[in-house]
């Protein structure tokens, strides 16, 4: 098959493509640093000639709902109108388990992704996960203060990215579902005490301090609403632990 990957360089992205490789599929990236920016179109024109499926794993790093809305609703509309052009036969979109019960601007912006999706006209199947071990790694990155790392405190049943991947090439490569059943990782923990564990492995000094995010939406991070039982419907469990991902 010929299947295109919105975000292909990216974390998941590159495991996507990696995976499709394995499988002997044809992968036609979508990225600005590949010559298409989904935002406004350019470089889009003819890429998905011939294209069976596209798998959309494309991101903007933002907490602004406006900014998170306007980055997923126009990006997927440029694909699903490319994809009519083109007669591409299936939409694959990943989101987030737990998103329409913590209010953060970026979960708004993804749940209108999921809209957009639902309200155009490509045949789709929509993959919600629980964040990757390797959000881990990246709030770490993501709120340095000299010595210190500044983590959220958020209850979640990570899973590894690589699990993501395998699952949304399966789902690619089959007729299109709608919704799929929601995909998490074996157990849920603190986010905190999963980074301060990959921060050790890293060899990463500086120490992770825990914080609490204000308002409804951090009363949510923190009391379950992102595991899968509770943010979504029963789930498919992805077999690799944390050990093994940390061992990796
Ligand atoms: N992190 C988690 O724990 C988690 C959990 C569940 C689901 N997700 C979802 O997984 C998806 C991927 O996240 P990620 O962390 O793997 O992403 P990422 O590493 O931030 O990569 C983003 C990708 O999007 C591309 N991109 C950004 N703006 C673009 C534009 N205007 N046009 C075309 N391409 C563009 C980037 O390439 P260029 O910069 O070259 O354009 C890059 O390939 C997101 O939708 C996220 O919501 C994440």
């Amino acid at each position: 098959m010929k299947v295109a990957v919105a975000g292909a360089t990216g974390l998941v992205g590159q495991l996507v493509a990696k995976t499709l490789h394995a499988q002997s599929h044809e992968v036609v990236p979508l990225t600005r640093g590949t010559g298409v920016d989904l935002m406004t179109g350019n470089g889009l024109a003819g890429r998905l000639n011939g294209v069976d499926a596209v798998i959309d794993v494309i991101n903007i790093s933002t907490q602004r709902r406006a900014v998170a809305e306007e980055f997923f609703t126009t990006t997927t509309r440029r694909l699903l109108e490319a994809e009519a052009d083109c007669e591409v036969r299936h939409h694959v979109t990943l989101s987030i388990v737990g998103i329409d019960l913590v209010p953060l601007g970026y979960y708004q912006g993804k749940l209108a992704q999921e809209q957009a999706l639902s309200a155009g006209s490509s045949q789709w199947s929509l993959l919600r996960a629980t964040q990757f071990y390797e959000f881990a790694q990246q709030s770490l990155d993501f709120m340095k203060l000299g010595p210190v790392s500044l983590v959220p405190r958020m209850l979640s049943q990570p899973v590894a990215a690589s699990e993501v991947a395998a699952m949304l090439v399966g789902l690619a490569v089959q007729q299109p579902v709608g919704r799929a059943p929601d995909l998490a990782g074996p157990e849920p923990m603190q986010m905190v005490d999963l980074a301060r564990r990959v921060s050790k492995v890293r060899g990463i000094k500086r120490r992770v301090v825990p914080i609490s995010m204000p308002g409804a939406a951090g009363r949510a991070m923190r009391d379950g609403s992102l595991l899968p039982q509770i943010g979504g419907q029963p789930a498919t469990v992805g077999s690799m632990t944390v050990d093994d991902w940390l061992e990796q």
